[in-house]
């Protein structure tokens, strides 16, 4: 498939630079991250990029696609998400909305209905989400379990996921379980033991919920540390509702990512800076929380590579949006348009530690969205708009 009449092309090809923002992290200087290609082609053998570049170059093929002057960009790789669930938070929502706090107590409403659910109800529930978040461009989404908190509860909403993505994340340590909240030691030992081995053939990644009210630092690195033994890769949600261990345990642990990253200290952003660790930003959670915005200047000044994601979860953050988050994060963290685009695509996966995705360049997976609009910038000039009109997922036009 050759795509051809594409305005401008987001490829976020480094090497193409007109380079980099302000972050060392990439390698040439000045500009943008984004590798544009103005007037450009696209085309696609099989699941993959082969070729970009000026349409006037491009090879010759049967079957032609015009993007009628429109932009097209990788396909949003939404690296955090809770997405295996059942039931409704909207009177607490509605509560935060008059006021109250927000308190990671509210997981407990959602672990009680989705203990209740049956396995068709929590997968149709998933393929519901899946479903919206590919019609507005997401093409890679990581999800976790958290809601289960017992060993066949959190091994059954690995099961669900890990038939829908490869990125799968075992969260059993999101707070400690209900059952067990007279004694959280067990509960650790749980997780680190009997829970992690039913839970570890499904997964690829263990998460901690390091926070007040959740895990200190010391038993998020003893979760953390009995999942690498088991094979899993480590990423924390860390430093979202308070200063805390969480960032420096991600550094520490060499971490995927450290996600939320809300509250930093210099030491945070300084330990983050001089990591493989990406920062994970989650703006839907602050919009929905009415918390405090990270600040994602901060980061990007000091060389930190960001990622931008959804959280979508019942709870905190029920967006599926990786536009709408794009928009938050130029608005309000100061994030420059096309950071924010490369934050959500090659910073998504990033913070998989994937290269076959998040970019459009040869060998890469042609997972590309198509918007109704002559250029990435309009996702954060024209919220809350529905601009994505065209989604290909490994060479095959799904939306
Ligand atoms: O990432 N912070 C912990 N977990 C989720 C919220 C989960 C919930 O409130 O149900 C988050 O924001
Ligand atoms: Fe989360």
């Amino acid at each position: 498939t050759l795509i051809t009449n594409i305005a401008a092309l987001v490829t976020n090809d480094p090497s193409l630079g007109w380079g980099s923002p302000r972050s060392s992290k990439f390698e040439s200087g000045g500009g943008s991250p984004l590798g544009l290609i103005q007037d450009a082609a696209v085309v696609i053998d099989g699941e993959r990029i082969a070729w970009t570049g000026d349409q006037s170059k491009a090879p010759a093929t049967d079957n032609r696609v015009d993007a009628g002057g429109r932009a097209v960009l990788p396909g949003f790789v939404d690296s955090h998400s809770h997405l295996v669930f059942a039931g409704d938070r909207t009177a607490e929502f509605n509560a935060r909305m008059s006021g109250r706090a927000y308190s990671a107590g509210g997981i407990r409403t959602t672990v009680a209905a989705t203990r209740a659910a049956t396995d068709e109800e929590l997968e149709a529930n998933l393929t519901r989400y899946l479903r919206e978040a590919l019609r507005q461009g997401t093409t890679t989404f990581e999800t976790k379990s958290g809601y289960g908190l017992t060993v066949e509860d959190e091994a059954r909403a690995l099961r669900i996921a890990a038939r829908h993505t490869d990125e799968v994340t075992y969260l059993g340590a999101h707070i400690v379980s209900p059952d067990h909240a007279e004694d959280p030691a067990a509960y650790v030992a749980l997780v680190t033991g009997e829970m992690l081995d039913a839970c570890a053939p499904y997964a690829r990644w263990i998460d901690v919920f390091c926070e007040k009210g959740a895990f200190d630092g010391d038993q998020a690195r003893a979760i953390l540390t009995a999942g690498r033994a088991k094979g899993l890769h480590p990423r924390i949600h860390a430093n979202q509702l308070s200063y805390g261990p969480g960032v420096q345990l991600a550094v520490e642990l060499d971490a995927a990512s450290a996600d939320h990253c809300t509250h930093l200290t210099d030491a945070d952003v300084d330990a983050l800076a001089n990591s493989r660790t990406v920062a994970t930003l989650l703006p839907g959670a602050e919009f929905s929380t009415r918390a405090r915005w990270p600040d994602a200047r901060r980061l990007l000044d000091a060389g930190v590579t960001v990622a931008l994601s959804t959280d979508c979860n019942p709870g905190s953050s029920f967006t599926s949006s990786v536009p709408f988050c794009v928009a938050l994060a130029v608005r309000d963290m100061g994030m420059t348009p096309d950071e924010a685009v490369w934050s959500a695509t090659a910073g998504g996966a990033r913070a998989l530690r994937r290269e076959d995705i998040g970019r459009l360049t040869p060998g890469a997976y042609a997972d590309l969205a198509l918007l109704d609009a002559p250029s990435h910038v309009h996702l954060a000039y024209r919220p809350g708009v529905p601009l994505v009109t065209g989604v290909w997922r490994r060479g095959v036009r799904v939306v």
